[in-house]
């Protein structure tokens, strides 16, 4: 008998039994896998589930299996409607890696990228805390992170949202990561299940992968969620050997299920679903952001065509997260914003995330002597876009709103105090001016209105076109000299829309659009005004008038912002003189260059964009002490390293990134993150270079590097790359020694001595690698890490480090399972996976 009121907390504590007193009980979850899957408890909440599951209608248990239109949006993901009459609340889905995604603001932690470089799971731990404490403070039941991919392409444009290119190090943070969230009562989603590793047609791809690859690689990270008790496990656009990853039964089920015993539920990425039937019988349980194809299970299940069984299972996995996290009955009440504790913890990994990649002479950290000025012009010189207007982090799905933000430019002001001179240009200029009237010919056009000619378009500030209506503009642009434009369109108070709501449109080309979430063109670098601002390079000829249109639909409630600007190569030359001028004037430069990773884009080159090179190159001539500060959430090329002394990693450093990177250039802190990416010397090394590898050929990448990805390749195919997997510099060094390897638990024990030899205190990721056996069973790289220890020391002071490396760390994936790679192995130990100081062989059977 199907209930026909709103069931109240009592009601389904009846019903639901002790799976309620589990859910009213402070974080049940998270813990461990073993909290999931404990059996007694786990039993009795199946069966108070089953009784649960027995109320539900056909309709009302597929409309737990996918989303809907949530009426009361905080402008997150997904969201499901729940069965109110049983207790069965609405669920709300959020992204994501960095920070929760809706409209009202959060902390915008360091892009999971940086956290990575911390090599500290406790850190992912109080990472994931902090969103799961956010994410739950603002309506969100599920978090859709983290991101569980294996860096493969260096140039994909999700790079930033991962944990890096080395499995062991990302399943380490990934677990600590799904800890933290979950602790906090958010269900945490690893994503995206599996072989999803670049943005180039990332909805139909093929990615061919062999077995073997799949289990060392690219699999082991989402093995470590699942065992860390991860609800919800996201299936990827791509297609995996020839399946769609979200109908793929090998991965939904054969792996996830039957290997790993994963009790959660199977969601689709955005729109990744391509059937219902075949996908729910493969182990896909839910369908995101609609039931586009799993509206359709009902009919399927009336009609015979699909066992009431096979949704009855879905459900029940869904509600078994339900139920484990509180959210059943009732809920749990919900904590308040801790904007504070969230800064707090933002600004330590982005302290702990920053890598030293550089540091001839020490000429990092910056001295008193480096910032003090005189009338003169000397002092300190700050140069690049994004010093002034902070890269908090990247662009997609996991942009967060920050709560707030500084730039780096004002935090080295606030930070050098009295007597300091910090003076600033922009060297690369990506803002420009509105075009002028003498270059176009225009009429304007308010919607279904009549055209009246129009001599600029620049409508900001005080000069806004009225909330909630549209334009458009359409007429000619005429350059005064021959070059390379780069125009740019601004503007703010567009309606929210899928493919951007402001844009601008040359010779018939549409070059920029304002507003779009995934795929458009807007920067990450806001305008001083606070314009997002898009656009891109086009080349005019002198006198030659070429079409263009702006169209341009506004948001209710919010002015309409709109600028047509340009920036000329006369602009472009004139920026780059004004950074020289500034920096031969100095007694030190900062050049702070930037990329923007983002969802829906790969980027089209490893080299820094913007002209970034030449100025970097121009500043370093004109002043030997320049220091690069790079914003950047993968490798980039550095054709001026030779020139340039110093260089600091600090990512997309987050909301407190700016107070970070002031605090590490003027030496409140060493850094002490190490890469968790290989940096190429040239593009062709990477190991994705041939095309068939990336973007592949025909729709199909074929993953022809086997295991060999990231620093494997470099190591295995000797290979000198520009910085290694695991480099790091201090502005302390460390000494390595008493080396001593002995057998435990399956595994091994690796225990040195870590010495702090200089006069400062750092940190040191100390890192234990592991060569294959000769002969070995499978082609394995000369070095695989397989342990790691972060360790902080006063100056002279030295600890006693044991890292345990893990059976698994021992073996390789052969015939179908995995075999112990046993023999005579060496273990190395050093600073870097380029960088080792001990090695000791030992026998491992
Ligand atoms: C992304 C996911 C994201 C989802 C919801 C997709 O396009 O690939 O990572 O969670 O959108 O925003």
């Amino acid at each position: 008998m199907a209930l026909t009121r709103s069931l109240t907390r009592r009601d389904v504590a009846r019903l639901l039994g002790v799976a309620v007193a589990v859910a009213a009980a402070p974080a049940p979850v998270g813990a461990a896998a073993a909290a999931a899957r404990a059996p007694a408890r786990g039993r009795a909440r199946r069966a108070d589930v089953d009784a649960l599951l027995g109320q539900l209608t056909l309709e009302e248990k597929i409309s737990l299996l996918h989303g809907a239109r949530d009426p009361a949006s905080r402008g997150q993901a997904g969201y499901l409607p729940g069965v109110p009459r049983l207790g069965i609340p609405e669920v709300r889905l959020a992204d994501g890696p960095a920070g929760v995604r809706v409209t009202a603001r959060a902390t915008a932690l360091p892009a999971p990228v940086a956290l990575a470089a911390t090599f500290a799971p406790d850190l992912a731990r109080r990472f994931g805390a902090v969103i799961g404490r956010e994410g739950r403070a603002l309506g969100m039941d599920v978090l859709l992170s983290p991101m569980t991919n294996i860096v493969r392409v260096p140039q994909a444009g999700r790079n930033f949202e991962t944990l890096g290119e080395d499995p062991l190090l990302a399943a380490a943070m990934v677990a600590g990561e799904v800890r933290g969230i979950q602790g906090e009562g958010l269900i945490a989603t690893a994503k995206h299940y599996a072989a999803n590793n670049f943005e180039h047609a990332r909805q139909s791809v093929d990615a061919r992968v062999d077995e073997r690859t799949l289990r060392e690689i690219y699999l082991p990270a989402f093995e470590a969620a699942v065992t860390a008790g991860v609800g919800v496990v996201m299936a990827a656009y791509n297609r995996v050997n020839g399946v769609y990853a979200a109908e793929n039964a090998h991965l939904l089920t054969g792996i996830l299920r039957d290997e790993w015993r994963f009790a959660g539920w199977v969601m689709s990425d955005w729109s990744a679903t391509h059937s219902g039937v075949p996908a729910v019988t493969a182990g896909l349980d839910m369908e995101m952001p609609s039931g586009a194809n799993f509206a359709g299970l009902a009919a399927a299940v009336t009609s015979g065509k699909l066992a009431g069984s096979v949704v009855d299972t879905a459900v029940r996995r869904v509600l078994v997260q339900l139920a484990r996290f509180g959210l059943l009955g009732g809920g749990r009440p919900r904590p308040s914003l801790d904007p504070e504790a969230g800064a707090g913890t933002a600004r330590e990994i982005a302290l702990a995330g920053a890598v030293l990649l550089r540091n001839e002479g020490d000429l990092l950290p910056l001295t008193r002597a480096d910032l003090a000025g005189r009338a003169d012009g000397t002092g300190l010189a700050v140069i690049g876009p994004t010093a002034a207007h902070p890269l908090v982090g990247g662009g997609g799905s996991a942009r967060v709103l920050p709560a707030r933000a500084e730039s780096p430019l004002d935090a080295l002001r606030r930070q050098a105090g009295p007597g300091s001179r910090v003076s600033w240009a922009t060297g690369v200029d990506l803002e420009g001016v509105p075009v002028p009237a003498s270059a176009l010919s225009l009429r304007r056009a308010p919607k279904g209105g009549t055209p009246q000619p129009a001599a600029q378009v620049d409508h900001t500030g005080a000069n806004a076109l009225p909330a909630g209506t549209s334009w458009t503009w359409t007429g000619t642009l005429t350059a005064p000299e021959t070059g390379d434009y780069d125009l740019r369109i601004q503007g703010a108070g567009g309606v929210p829309a899928f493919n951007g709501s402001i844009s601008l449109t040359v010779g018939g080309v549409r070059t920029g659009s304002v507003g779009a979430l995934i795929g458009g063109n807007s920067s990450l670098i806001a305008t001083s005004g606070g314009l997002t601002n898009a656009g891109g390079v086009v080349h005019l000829e002198s006198g030659r008038p070429t079409p263009i249109a702006i169209a341009a639909t506004g948001a209710p409630g919010t002015p309409l912002q709109v600028r047509l600007a340009w920036i000329t190569p006369r602009r472009r030359q004139e920026a780059l003189r004004e950074a020289v001028a500034l920096a031969a004037g100095a007694r030190a430069a900062l050049v702070f260059a930037f990329n923007e990773g983002t969802e829906g884009a790969d980027r089209a080159s490893l080299a820094l964009p913007k002209g970034q090179d030449a100025v970097i190159e121009a500043v370093a001539a004109a002043n030997a002490r320049t220091a690069v500060v790079l914003n950047t959430g993968d490798p980039v090329l550095m054709p001026w390293l030779e020139r340039v002394p110093s260089i600091l990693q600090m990512w997309y450093p987050g909301q407190e990134g700016a107070d970070a990177t002031a605090t590490l250039l003027l030496g409140g802190a060493s850094p002490g993150g190490k890469l968790p990416v290989t940096f190429p010397r040239r593009a062709e090394d990477a190991p994705t270079a041939p095309a068939e590898r990336y973007p592949g050929e025909g729709g199909v990448a074929v993953y022809g590097e086997g295991v060999f990805v990231g620093y494997r390749h470099y190591d295995a195919n000797d290979v000198e790359p520009l910085f290694p997997f695991g480099h790091g510099l201090s502005y302390t060094r460390f000494d390595y020694g008493g080396l001593s390897v002995r057998a435990a638990s399956g595994g091994l024990s690796v225990s040195f001595t870590v010495t702090n030899t200089g006069r400062r205190e750092g940190t040191e990721v100390a890192q234990v690698y592991l060569g294959p056996p000769s002969p070995p069973p499978v082609p394995m790289p000369p070095r695989a890490l397989a342990g790691f220890a972060r360790v902080r020391l006063r100056p002279g002071e030295r600890r006693r480090v044991t890292v345990t490396v893990s059976r698994r760390a021992l073996q390789c994936w052969s015939d179908g399972r995995w075999v112990l790679a046993g023999g005579r192995r060496t273990v190395h130990v050093g600073s870097s996976s380029r960088d080792l100081r001990l090695r000791q062989e030992v026998a491992v059977r």
